[in-house]
């Protein structure tokens, strides 16, 4: 496995790899869910890209930038075992040159949601994304869905912008008791670890009352709340029943429906998602 740190290095190498290429980028703190994503692209592609870089502009005032995980050769080491061929492990001005100006915003379906809570987060990663399809030119690139609204951003940048990169949505990978695996979940104290799978027995029991033939979006909405509501140190953010491609959120659930939540425990904020009906993939693939 080679680890390359700048751009014209990726480049080089990019031209001699064996296609198809598969990417799968990452702000490293790798977990189960990312050696996935890695080993879904060993499978489909010839030859496997990564790139570990904490993305500094998708992070907000306030949220954890500087203090986010990082274990660069711990990283490292999960990449090779998982199939990694490169790694490219950027600094912060080979991405961001301080005389660089252009920006990428991904338009409406990045400001309700996780964009309304978190303004300029999805303007960050259209941005970071942008860069890295520039510089490593993937055939198709991997991403995880328990980032539904993310994954749903990139495949719209993926085909807007023409990337002809086929964007590949990887099932959200969930330790025993159902919580989604995330590098955030080692912010969570031991109390606040037991009571988070809530918010996947909450997202059943919203699919369970789906399955019984409820259709409204509100009944689905108060169910989750009321789940978590019973968890003491687990505060909701928002949950959202929304149309699964343009993020609309719906009264009626007439066509597939992305489930999202939000929220804090303590100092911790986490997501979870399901689409409903389930098996149903996000629509298109993004490549163009
Ligand atoms: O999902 C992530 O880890 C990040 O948002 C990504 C896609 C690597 C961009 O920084």
């Amino acid at each position: 496995m080679k680890v390359v740190e700048t751009a014209a290095e990726l480049r080089a190498l990019r031209a001699g790899l064996p296609g198809p290429v598969g990417f799968v980028p990452t702000m490293g703190a790798l977990h189960d869910g990312h050696a996935t994503l890695v080993k879904r692209a060993r499978a489909q592609t010839r030859s496997v890209v990564t790139s570990l870089f904490v993305n500094p502009t998708q992070f907000g005032p306030g949220e954890d930038y500087d203090g986010y995980p990082r274990n660069r050769e711990r990283d490292l080491e999960i990449f090779a075992s998982s199939g990694a061929d490169v790694v490219f492990v950027p600094a912060v001005d080979e991405i961001y040159p301080s005389d660089a100006l252009t920006t990428v915003d991904p338009g409406p379906i990045g400001q309700v949601l996780e964009g309304e809570r978190r303004p300029g987060h999805f303007k960050g990663v259209a941005t970071v994304v942008t860069k890295l399809f520039a510089i490593v030119r993937p055939d198709q690139a991997f991403f995880g869905e328990k980032d539904a609204q993310q994954l749903r951003i990139i495949r719209r940048l993926a085909s807007d912008l023409r990337f002809g990169v086929e964007i590949v949505g990887v099932a959200t990978v969930r330790a025993a008791d159902g919580l989604a695996l995330s590098s955030r979940n080692i912010y969570l104290s031991k109390d606040e670890r037991n009571q988070a799978p809530v918010l996947f027995r909450a997202l059943r029991h919203a699919q369970d009352l789906f399955q019984a033939g409820e259709r409204n979006g509100d009944v689905l909405r108060s169910a989750i709340t009321a789940t978590v509501g019973k968890s003491r140190l687990v505060s909701l953010e928002y949950v959202s029943v929304a149309d699964s491609s343009t993020l609309a959120e719906l009264s009626t659930i007439d066509r597939e429906a992305l489930v999202s939540l939000a929220a804090r425990l303590g100092r911790t904020r986490l997501i979870d998602n399901m689409t409903l009906p389930q098996g149903l993939s996000p629509a298109g693939t993004g490549r163009d």
